[in-house]
């Protein structure tokens, strides 16, 4: 069963948050996940870098690269959703326009339909580039994991006015340069509740209080399949991995 039976576009998402409508987004990183989401009508699903922990085992998502990420693309794009499929430029792979250019044309080539990357103002110009060759851009502001090596962990962002100046010039760049919808991770509710009413595009929090337009999670801390790590803001909904082991344990004895 496909509950979304219409193709969800980056307008139609940006469109919701003028309907009031909450946006549900969730990350997949293979064909059965990106199936399953969609058939539940989840309209927006990201490949995210997070591939890099839940999926590749890497420490953080820095050492994900273009290629991984295009192989992941491609599986999650078989499942030919009727939701919006987003790909992350990995760490790395857009610090000038050019090679920003080429890599979105990377991810779109394997399947994506939207690409995401983290900054504001620092990217201005490649994302006008990504928007103006007509590829829809998802931003990405708050706690930026690609720089978690030079920031020194996942920390919340927006508790200083420095801060909170900071992500209101960030998202407003984002909305000039054409981006259709920004993620917030990890932003100081009462600041992502304030932007949310501030800008005119989509806010979709992860960690960021319930004011967002939106809210993603990384699939795997809401279903507790990777149970080695789960975010302190996450409440998983299912111990998937402790029935994993109970079945698999099972198994092995009734053979
Ligand atoms: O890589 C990812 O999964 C993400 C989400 C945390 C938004 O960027």
């Amino acid at each position: 069963m496909n509950m979304t039976t219409t193709k969800v576009t980056a307008p139609a998402i940006r469109a919701m948050k003028g309907r009031r409508e909450k946006i549900p987004a969730l990350t997949a990183y293979d064909f059965p996940m990106t199936r399953l989401l969609d058939e539940v009508g989840v309209p927006l699903i990201l490949v995210g870098d997070s591939v890099g922990m839940v999926v590749l085992g890497y420490a953080d998502t820095t050492f994900v690269t273009m290629a991984e990420m295009e192989h992941h693309v491609r599986a999650a794009a078989r499942a030919k959703p009727s939701a919006l499929l987003a790909a992350d430029l990995p760490y790395h792979s857009y610090q000038t326009v050019p090679e920003a250019l080429e890599n979105a044309r990377r991810l779109i080539s394997a399947g994506a339909e939207a690409v995401k990357a983290e900054g504001g103002r620092a990217i201005q110009q490649q994302v006008r580039a990504i928007v103006e060759a007509g590829i829809p851009f998802l931003g990405h502001l708050g706690m930026l994991p690609q720089s978690v090596r030079e920031e020194g962990g996942y920390h919340v962002k927006g508790r200083v006015e420095e801060e909170r100046k900071a992500l209101f010039a960030d998202a407003q760049a984002l909305v000039e340069a054409g981006a259709f919808a920004v993620v917030l991770e990890l932003v100081d509710p009462p600041v992502a509740s304030d932007l949310t009413a501030k800008i005119a595009i989509p806010t979709i929090g992860i960690g960021s209080g319930p004011d967002c337009d939106g809210q993603i999670l990384v699939t795997p801390d809401l279903l507790g399949t990777f149970p080695w790590f789960t975010p302190k803001f996450v409440k998983p909904k299912l111990n998937a991995a402790e029935q994993m082991r109970s079945v698999i344990v099972q198994w092995k004895k009734s053979i």
